[in-house]
């Protein structure tokens, strides 16, 4: 594997690749890494490889010409060259970008600089751009020895045993499982004593399932790489229940007040369906409470009279899951209400989220908000509109606007049931 790395700093490069698998696997000429000052490519007596953006701006770019000479220069004489250059916009790297590089037997690596290259350089001549993660390192040469150190380790004989590589973390797209040394007891600290019975077989499964244990409680995005069995879905399931997240979260159908097409407010009616629907998400996600926000007289003895068939009446017996799920559900007056009896509950007044099918300044995202409802000793409601949606009122004195769903069409429709099992899954699924 040949590695041919275009930097204005060679001297980055003197140490870092001169211990470990990368030193001896260099001395063995399994891999050629050879460092190329980008000055050199230079025509001019102040070997300027850089200059100002054109529309103004801060910071320098590297210029094209002595980008695009070096980048001809280190191709000649390969059948297949791939070229990447590193910078903080490219592709996140991988095990799988790590692996495809790794299938590559010459590689030319330009190190970013400054505010990036000129953006005709990335046209012309690079295959690949790549990122080692979401922060900016103040040169390229980093992500450089990253991208090295990581497709080495799949070439064969850069590391002696093989199986090391196949059983590494993020190969299978799991995380490695907990591994322990002498002494036995470290500490007050002992050794899992499955490890010290010599039984490979219970060993090995146990390894699987600390294995899957650590992806799910550190990276549960990855499971979504891998595919599952029954056995490892039930696993996950018990692990799942011993570390049960401390959010504490509350959602509101709300039929008051809300606009009706002609952007008046109105009280609209509730329907069956987003009682029953609604009621089922909440509880599947684990919503300690479902509001249905609604002031008329005759629309709430209306629920009660739905609610009543199935908790009391014969529904009990037809679908005893459907009252479980129903129980959850509380019939309101208004907003204020719904807050007051969380307030009561919780001993503080939740913050609130609005959802809307429409853009505001300043929404907040998924993740983001996923992030503060498990992180927060606070209580969350999340209010979810009917008609044609909340007033402005009410979501201008919410804490947070939810980003509206979005599909690659025009069209934004969805029933608000729809829009609230989508919304659910997004802040509180456990990702298996
Ligand atoms: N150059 C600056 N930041 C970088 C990053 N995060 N990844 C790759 N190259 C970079």
């Amino acid at each position: 594997m040949n590695f041919k790395i275009l930097t204005i700093f060679p001297e980055f490069f003197e140490s870092v690749f001169s211990c470990g698998v990368i030193k001896k696997a260099s001395e063995h000429s399994i891999l050629n890494i050879s460092i190329h000052n980008l000055r050199d490519y230079c025509e001019d007596k102040h070997r300027i490889v850089d200059d100002r953006p054109y529309g103004g701006g801060s910071g320098m770019l590297l210029k094209p010409e002595p980008l695009g000479k070096a980048v001809n220069e280190l191709k000649a004489g390969s059948k297949k060259p791939l070229v990447l250059l590193t910078s903080p916009q490219g592709e996140l790297l991988s095990n799988e970008v790590v692996k495809d590089i790794s299938g590559y037997d010459d590689i030319i690596i330009i190190c970013g600089r400054y505010e990036g290259v000129d953006e005709r350089i990335k046209e012309l001549y690079v295959d690949r751009e790549i990122s080692i993660g979401d922060y900016v390192l103040s040169g390229g040469e980093y992500a450089a020895a990253v991208i090295v150190d990581a497709s080495s380790r799949f070439q064969c004989g850069v590391i002696g045993n093989t199986e090391s590589v196949s059983g590494d973390s993020f190969e299978n797209s799991m995380l490695k499982y907990p591994q322990y040394t002498r002494p036995e007891n470290y500490m007050g600290h002992s050794v899992p004593e499955i490890l010290l019975t010599g039984d490979h077989n219970r060993i090995d499964t146990w390894r699987k399932k600390e294995a899957l244990k650590n992806t799910f409680v550190k990276r549960p995005d990855l499971l979504d790489r891998i595919s599952l069995d029954a056995d490892d879905f039930e696993y996950l399931r018990t692990v799942q229940s011993d570390i049960q997240p401390g959010y504490s979260a509350y959602i509101a159908l709300v039929h008051y007040p809300v606009y009706n097409k002609d952007r008046k407010t109105i009280s609209s009616a509730f329907l069956n369906l987003d009682i029953h629907d609604i009621a089922r998400a909440a509880k599947t996600y684990g919503i300690r409470k479902y509001y249905l926000i609604n002031p008329v007289k005759e629309q709430q003895e209306l629920a009660k009279r739905v609610l009543d068939h199935w908790m009391k009446g014969p529904g009990t017996k037809f679908n005893p899951t459907r009252k479980s799920a129903l129980e959850n559900l509380v019939i309101c007056s208004s907003l204020e209400e719904t807050l007051e009896q969380i307030e009561q509950i919780e001993g503080k007044r939740p913050k609130i989220t609005s959802t809307d099918a429409k853009f505001y300044k300043n929404m907040i995202g998924y993740k983001e908000l996923r992030h503060r409802i498990f992180a927060d000793n606070h209580p969350h409601l999340i209010l979810f509109g009917t008609g044609w949606g909340l007033t402005d009122d009410i979501i201008n004195n919410c804490d947070y606007i939810l980003k509206p769903l979005k599909g690659y069409n025009y069209f934004n429709h969805l029933s608000v049931r729809s829009a609230a099992s989508v919304i659910l899954d997004r802040l509180f699924s456990c990702k298996i």
